[in-house]
């Protein structure tokens, strides 16, 4: 006989108000978690396993998938009240889940960067709304759904939603509800992990770049991290950042089409290589074009060679015309150009390099107000190179 869980608030459960925190019940008369119903394709779903407790933080590995792969049907985190983690983790392990148990918020955004899971479930309230919107504002964990769960609290629920909670659901809550929600979550999921896939070649393809070029080694990283500084400085909205640092790896991604003779020319370029070159703007958006999650991220690419002046290339665009992202990678770039060595000259100090960038404002090819900014940042100090491991967004 199938075993019929459901979570229900401890209130329920116990008799004591216990704010969100819940219990998975257990019909007493089974001892099994249910079963999957075979498929139309004839390939059987993960196979159930006993029920096992998890005591504390700690990860439980569950059968492998037999869809033919060798490969577990997806990770989940766990977090929050201990009872919770325990029967809602030993469900899902019992239906070919990892299940990474967390004691906290602190100890479940640990998890979620070294383990990127498929899925985190945690109590619903302030605490799984915070746990929700520390992982929408992280690059790398934003797209990972989140499913709270607590009891008929309007209030927790509004905050659930605010918090761009994938789901919230009230007790009792189904174990069959709860596993066919993972599952087409998880589903859901691998969508969003190909179009991650495609940005993170575009990236790996930019820095092939740099391989090509032991002069520019390191550049993508550093553009990478202070771009991202610069737009956390002025306060630009978290999306607006992590654009800043894709478009810190991606800015020349359109020099992978360059031929090595102009790209690694140590001499002048001939009369008619600088047109070449600038093609790289063109180019390296035209890479970009059919990815959505590169959409603020093609302006960066097609114009940080542009100057408010309409002196720029490619379009010889002017002002407003020219975005706010792209202008700041320009300045950000035109940086790092100055503070490398390159083969027909050697590297600025920081304190030439903003000279240059004021003059370059004075001049009218960037905002005043940007490079004040930028130069700022340098004084104190907040550019310096490594800052600790650059992810990129
Ligand atoms: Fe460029």
């Amino acid at each position: 006989m199938a075993a019929v869980y459901r979570i229900m608030s401890s209130s329920a459960a116990t008799g004591m108000p216990s704010g969100y925190a819940l219990r998975l019940l257990i019909d007493p008369h089974a001892n099994q978690v249910p079963r999957h119903r075979p498929r139309m394709d004839g390939q059987s779903r993960p196979r159930p396993v006993a029920q096992t407790t998890l005591h504390g933080a700690g990860v439980r590995s569950g059968p492998r998938s037999s869809d033919g792969g060798n490969h577990p049907a997806g990770t989940i985190v766990v977090v929050g009240d201990v009872h919770n983690r325990a029967r809602v983790g030993g469900l899902l392990h019992a239906c070919g889940y990892v299940v990474h148990a967390a004691q906290d918020q602190r100890e479940a955004l640990e998890i979620v960067r070294q383990r990127t899971p498929d899925v985190v479930i945690s109590d619903a309230g302030s605490a799984g709304a915070e746990l929700c919107a520390r992982l929408r504002d992280d690059p790398l964990a934003r797209f990972v759904p989140v499913v709270l769960i607590g009891d008929r609290n309007e209030e927790a629920r509004l905050l659930g939603i605010e918090a761009v909670a994938t789901d919230v659901l009230c007790t009792p809550v189904c174990s069959g509800e709860l596993i066919q929600k993972v599952r087409s979550l998880i589903r859901l999921k691998r969508y969003t992990d190909d179009l991650d896939s495609a940005d993170t070649i575009l990236a790996t393809l930019a820095r092939t770049i740099e391989a090509r070029d032991p002069y520019t080694a390191g550049h993508c990283d550093r553009m990478t991290q202070y771009a991202g500084i610069f737009g956390t400085h002025l306060g630009l909205a978290s999306d607006e950042v992590v654009a800043l640092r894709r478009g810190g790896v991606l800015h020349d991604l359109g020099k992978v089409a360059l031929p090595d003779a102009i790209l690694l020319k140590a001499g002048p370029l001939t009369s008619a290589e600088p047109d070449v070159m600038k093609r790289h703007t063109q180019i390296g958006e035209h890479l970009c074009q059919d990815l959505k999650t590169l959409r603020l991220v093609r302006p960066i690419i097609r114009q940080h060679h542009e100057r408010l002046d309409g002196s720029g290339y490619p379009d010889g665009i002017s002002g407003e015309d020219v975005s706010l992202l792209a202008q700041m990678v320009g300045i950000v770039d035109a940086y790092d150009a100055l503070t490398t060595v390159r083969p027909y000259r050697a590297a600025q100090g920081p304190e030439a390099a903003c000279h240059v960038l004021a003059h370059e404002a004075e001049i009218g090819w960037r905002r005043r107000d940007l490079v004040s900014e930028f130069i700022r940042l340098c004084q104190i100090g907040a550019l310096h190179y490594p800052l600790g491991p650059p992810p990129i967004g």
